[in-house]
């Protein structure tokens, strides 16, 4: 009889300690849960609509890529490989094919070294969201 009660308690103290531990563990994991993708920053807003004008057709919505040019949220576009300047030298004088088998991009006049740079911001952002730095 001692006993038999003795393990019930033990059981109950068992599945109390569990629900107590579940209440602990999801009151820590509230703090860490994985974050939504982030909203974009208004600021970026303008380099974003430049790209969409000028460089999506080839580069792709968020710069995933298309059948006419190289995605630029891609490990080899990373800040060390392809500095910001790389940008502008692209836009200013166009790039001749080196990385990929997609043609020459051509050199693209109606963008201002000030559009080229919150283009470069923008890009730079969506690389960081695909944990490109
Ligand atoms: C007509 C298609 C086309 C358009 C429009 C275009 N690109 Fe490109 N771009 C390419 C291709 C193709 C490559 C890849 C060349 C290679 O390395 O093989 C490229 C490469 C690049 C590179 C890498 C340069 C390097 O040094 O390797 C950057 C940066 C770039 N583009 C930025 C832009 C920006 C910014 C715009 C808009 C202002 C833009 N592109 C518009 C086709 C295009």
């Amino acid at each position: 009889m001692r006993r038999r009660w003795a393990t019930g308690c033990r059981r109950e103290a068992v599945r109390l300690g569990a629900v107590a531990l579940s209440v602990i563990l999801l009151a820590a994991c509230e703090g860490s849960a994985i974050p939504e993708p982030a909203e974009m920053p208004e600021e970026l807003f303008a380099g974003e609509a430049t790209f969409n004008a000028n460089c999506v057709r080839c580069h792709g919505e968020r710069a995933a890529g298309t059948a006419q040019g190289p995605p630029l949220v891609h490990k080899i576009y990373e800040p060390n490989h392809h500095g910001d300047f790389a940008f502008q030298r692209a836009a200013a004088t166009g790039v001749r094919a080196h990385h990929w088998n997609f043609g020459d991009m051509p050199k693209i006049p109606e963008v201002t070294p000030e559009d080229v740079r919150q283009i470069t911001e923008y890009i730079r952002w969506l690389q960081r969201q695909a944990g490109i730095n």
